[in-house]
């Protein structure tokens, strides 16, 4: 049930640098309450949501009293984005034993203590197989007493994101009409082109003349230069690397059954899923369409749609990895307009 005419309250578990609460702000909630232990994801949230109460403290140690203040009647929305590196593809280390993977029953004293009309969860696909996400929803639905949708298949580029992006979301509704909830808005398409096509091109390294602190590239080796002369532009691979170019390690194996190290975003197709090594040509497309050059944490923010004006703090790196672990602002800006209609629905019945 919608608190009162105008404000839809929300709290943000796992916030990181703060895509998800960009998101819901832009499509007019109030996030009052967040969570993150990461020093400098919560730096970079506190610069740009100061208003938010971010409690920076492991979420085992977090009571769900801290906010209790914050949500005097109702609380519509909960946000849980737990870390998805358990779960991802893209993670070649996983382990049974890693702590992460139990980190989304944390939610549930939260769930417990507010009963909000809409539970929201975001993840990568794998997730939906694990016995987490199992014990997870049969909690919900059977002890809780909530309607769970079946899990959703996302792509962020069908969602104005310039990216390809895999992504698994569920949601949980007491109250309110589910299937409202989850009938998620698709935008129009932008490209590679549309988000950075108009940067400059950028220092080599970061200068304290540099207009843009993010638009800077990173230095690379001769060597690597040298590769990036070879690769065509516009979508190129390390296919096309004569032999005393290739790696070593990627010699007599055909590119699609390695990875796209090397290659080359290209200007009219949405960029590939960014990671944490998202300015890194050796972990990744990561390569710019035309300079020989790894994308710029600039360039990665504006292909997570990240605006301009977003503050980000720390070094290159922690603020690469804020980049690749965010939930893209516009594909939850989207997510977050049909979560609002659910609610908005209901508080009109
Ligand atoms: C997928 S990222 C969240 C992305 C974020 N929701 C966004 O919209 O940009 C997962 C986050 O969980 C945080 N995290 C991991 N373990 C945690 C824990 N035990 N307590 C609190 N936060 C944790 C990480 O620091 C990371 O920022």
């Amino acid at each position: 049930m919608q608190s009162n005419n105008e404000t839809l309250i929300a709290l943000d578990l796992f916030c990181g640098s703060g895509g998800v609460t960009l998101g819901l702000k832009d499509a007019g909630f109030k996030v009052v309450g967040a969570i993150d232990l990461n020093t400098k994801a919560c730096a970079t949230y506190r610069a740009n949501h100061p208003e938010v109460r971010l409690v920076e403290r492991d979420i085992r140690e977090v009571s769900p009293c801290e906010f209790a203040d914050l949500v005097p009647k109702k609380l519509d929305l909960l946000a849980i984005c737990a870390p998805c590196q358990p779960f991802s593809t893209q993670n070649r280390h996983k382990s049974k034993d890693d702590t992460r993977n139990d980190l989304l029953s944390t939610a549930i004293p939260f769930i417990e203590t507010f009963t909000p009309s809409l539970v929201f969860i975001e993840n990568v696909p794998g997730l939906q197989s694990s016995d987490v996400f199992t014990f997870f929803t049969t909690w919900l639905h059977k002890i809780a007493g909530y309607a769970v949708s079946e899990p959703i298949k996302l792509n962020a580029a069908d969602h104005g994101v310039p990216q390809r992006r895999a992504r698994m979301i569920l949601v949980a509704a007491k109250g309110v009409p589910l299937e409202d909830a989850v009938r998620i808005a698709q935008a129009e398409k932008k490209f590679v082109r549309d988000a950075i096509g108009d940067l400059p091109p950028p220092s080599v390294g970061r200068t304290e003349a540099n207009p843009d602190p993010l638009h800077f590239a990173r230095k690379h080796t001769p060597l690597n230069i040298v590769r990036l002369q070879h690769i065509p532009k516009d979508g190129g691979g390390r296919e096309s690397l004569p032999d005393h170019l290739q790696l070593a390690c990627h010699k007599g194996k055909k590119s699609s059954s390695f990875s796209d190290t090397y290659g080359r975003m290209r200007w009219g197709d949405v960029a590939p899923t960014l990671t944490t090594g998202c300015t890194d040509i050796t972990r990744g497309r990561f390569a710019h369409p035309e300079q020989h050059r790894a994308i710029t944490l600039r360039e990665a923010a504006r292909l997570q749609s990240f605006p301009d004006h977003y503050v980000f703090k720390g070094n290159a790196s922690e603020i690469a990895t804020q980049i690749g672990n965010a939930v893209p602002p516009q594909m939850m800006h989207c997510i977050a307009q049909s979560l609002k209609k659910a609610l908005t629905r209901q508080s009109k019945d």
